[in-house]
């Protein structure tokens, strides 16, 4: 049995540079990843079997198609392998931004790379992290790298490790096809020396559609300490990035009083 972890992904900067013909948009992003995620076991098997627990598997239970079941037979069908039991402990929030089921596709790829002796730089894994969604290759490589094309062309990049992250979702889950198509369409710039001193271009459209990210933003902003307060992909999901971890806990608790759910973590 193998077991990993599907690290939440941050967008720390997303810019949005043209909408193309075949209907997805050209970025350019800077990539990061947190300890905290979802915790993935999988096991060679009889026959499939996938079984979700953990606080956010309700909004996942029931459908017999996900990205965790559709990565297992894409790898299956390149690779062979056999079945496998696959137990998903789902911590993080469906649809908001920080790639829960790009990482969870991610993590079960690692996993059954693992146990079939198959390299995680194998081009055909990569080819089916590309085929599973835009953001799966950069949570298949899992460490810091800008993100060009739909964000799966990728060059690793230094990080900054040990850095305190408060992630804050205010429970409104977005689509990330309804807030690509609110974008207004204005390439406001690349991605400049220090993309920390960027934006992220779905935060406008995203805050059209769930103003309480907006809500978020501001209260994250008004923390003592903070670096960076940020929506991370197209939400509604927002983090802030600390001086040190006494101003995230005591951000954590500041901004407890709204219901949120939340979490304190570290940039890996
Ligand atoms: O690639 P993925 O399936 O995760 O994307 C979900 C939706 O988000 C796409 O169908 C598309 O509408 C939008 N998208 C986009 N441009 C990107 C990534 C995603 O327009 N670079």
């Amino acid at each position: 049995m193998l077991t990993e972890i599907a690290r939440a992904k941050l967008n720390l900067a997303l810019h949005v540079r043209a909408r193309r013909p075949d209907g997805y948009h050209e970025l350019e992003t800077l990539f990061a990843f947190v300890e905290y995620g979802d915790v993935l076991c999988v096991a060679p098997a009889e026959a499939p079997a996938f079984q979700i627990t953990g606080p956010f598997a309700a909004a996942l239970a029931g459908e017999g198609d996900n990205l965790v079941t559709r990565a297992a037979a894409r790898f299956a069908e390149t690779f062979g392998g056999g079945a496998h039991a696959i137990h998903l402990e789902k911590h993080l929030p469906v649809a908001s931004g920080i790639g829960g089921g790009s990482a969870d596709a991610a993590a079960t790829l690692r996993a059954l790379a693992g146990l079939h002796d198959v390299a995680l730089d194998d081009p055909r894994l990569f080819a089916i992290a590309d085929g599973l969604g835009s953001d799966v290759p950069a949570c298949l490589l899992g460490g810091t790298a800008i993100g060009k094309g739909r964000g799966e062309r990728l060059e690793p990049v230094a990080g900054m490790p040990g850095t305190p992250v408060l992630l804050v979702n205010p429970g409104v889950a977005v689509s990330t096809a309804e807030v690509f198509r609110r974008w207004d369409g204005v390439d406001r710039g690349p991605l400049g020396a220090d993309p920390l001193a960027g934006r992220n271009d779905l935060e406008a459209p995203a805050r059209v559609i769930a103003p309480v990210i907006g809500d978020v933003l501001e209260a994250l902003a008004a923390q003592d300490g903070v670096t960076l307060a940020r929506m991370s992909g197209s939400g509604a999901t927002c983090f802030a990035l600390f001086e040190d971890a006494k101003a995230c806990a005591a951000a954590a608790a500041g901004v407890a009083r709204f219901g949120w759910w939340s979490v304190e973590t570290t940039l890996i």
